[in-house]
C-alpha cells in the first residue's frame, strides 16, 4: 500500500513542491491549507491534472483539537500517516522595539505550536507500525538570528530542538525526526519583502540567487525515503552558502 504522506502548508510555494515530490517517490498526500483557502480547488484540479493523488486536509494546525480531528479524518480518508513535513508557517516581521504581542504569538502559534499539535496526533502510530518520518520546515534564521525576526527566529530554532528531543525518544521505533532548514526561497513569503532589503539579503547570499522550492523539496523527499533511515534529530542546511555550520 502506498505511504501516506501530511503536508501542512501544503499550498504555499515550498508546499506545493513538497507534495510533487513526495508523489514522484510514490506516496498519497493529504494537503492541508486552513479552512476556506481560496486556491484549494484550484490548487487540488493542477495537482490532481500532474497525477498527484491528493486530498485536502483543512485545518489551523495553530489550534490541537482542529489538528486533531483533521487526522482522523485523514486516517479515515487515506489510512495513517506515514510521513509527516510541517512545513505551515508565517511571519510578522518587525524590529523587536516595536514588535506587538500579536506578532510574537501568531509567530509561534503558527510556526511551532503547530509542530507540537499536529506532530503529537501522528507520532504513536509511526511508532506502532515501526516505520515514520517526521520533518519539520526551520530556517537559516533559526540558526543565525536575523534582523527583524526574533519571534520568527525563536519558533524556528525550537522546531530543531523539537525535533532532537523528539528524535531520541522513537529512534528505536523506526521514526526518524529531523529539519530542513533553507535560505530564502523564491516564494511569495519572501517576495513580500521590501525591495531594496531584500536586494540586500541577496546580494548578501554567496550562491547570488534565491533557491528554487524544488531545491528545498529535493532533500525533504530524500529524508523522507528508506535511504535516510540512519538520519535523526539532523537539520539539514539548504542556503546557498548564506549560513555555512556543522
Ligand atoms: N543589521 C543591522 N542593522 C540593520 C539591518 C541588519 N540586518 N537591517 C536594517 N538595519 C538598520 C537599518 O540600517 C536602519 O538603520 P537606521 O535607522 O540607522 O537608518 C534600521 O536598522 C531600521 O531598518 P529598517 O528601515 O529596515 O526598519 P523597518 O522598521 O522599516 O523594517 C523590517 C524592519 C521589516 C524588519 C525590515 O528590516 C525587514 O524586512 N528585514 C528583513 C527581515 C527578513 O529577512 N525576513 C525574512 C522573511 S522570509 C523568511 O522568513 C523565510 C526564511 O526562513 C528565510
Amino acid at each position: 500500500m502506498a505511504r501516506v504522506a501530511l503536508v501542512t502548508g501544503a499550498m504555499g510555494g515550498i508546499g506545493t513542491a513538497i507534495c510533487r515530490r513526495l508523489s514522484r517517490a510514490g506516496m498519497r498526500i493529504a494537503a492541508n491549507c486552513l479552512p476556506g483557502e481560496p486556491r484549494r480547488d484550484e490548487w487540488l484540479a493542477m495537482m490532481r491534472a500532474e497525477g498527484v493523488e491528493v486530498i485536502a486536509a483543512e485545518a489551523d494546525v495553530s489550534a490541537f483539537a482542529a489538528s486533531r480531528d483533521m487526522v482522523t479524518v485523514i486516517e479515515r480518508d487515506l489510512g495513517p500517516v506515514d510521513v509527516l513535513v510541517n512545513c505551515a508557517g508565517i511571519t510578522r516581521d518587525s524590529v523587536f522595539r516595536k514588535m506587538g504581542e500579536e506578532d510574537w504569538h501568531q509567530v509561534i502559534d503558527s510556526n511551532l505550536t503547530s509542530v507540537f499539535n499536529v506532530t503529537r496526533q501522528v507520532i504513536e502510530g509511526m511508532a506502532s507500525r515501526g516505520w515514520g518520518r517526521v520533518i519539520s520546515l526551520s530556517s537559516v534564521n533559526g540558526t543565525r538570528g536575523q534582523f527583524g525576526q526574533a519571534n520568527y527566529s525563536a519558533a524556528k530554532a525550537g522546531m530543531a530542538g523539537f525535533s532532537k528531543a523528539l528524535a531520541q525518544e522513537v529512534v528505536k521505533k523506526g521514526v526518524t525526526v529531523n529539519c530542513v532548514s533553507p535560505g530564502y526561497v523564491e516564494t511569495a513569503m519572501v517576495r513580500a519583502i521590501r525591495p531594496d532589503v531584500l536586494k540586500a539579503l541577496v546580494e548578501g547570499i554567496p550562491i547570488g540567487r534565491l533557491a528554487q522550492p524544488d531545491e528545498i523539496a529535493a532533500v525533504i523527499a530524500f529524508l523522507a525515503s528508506d535511504d535516510a533511515a540512519y538520519i535523526t534529530g539532523a537539520n539539514i542546511p539548504v542556503n546557498g552558502g548564506l549560513h555555512m555550520y556543522g
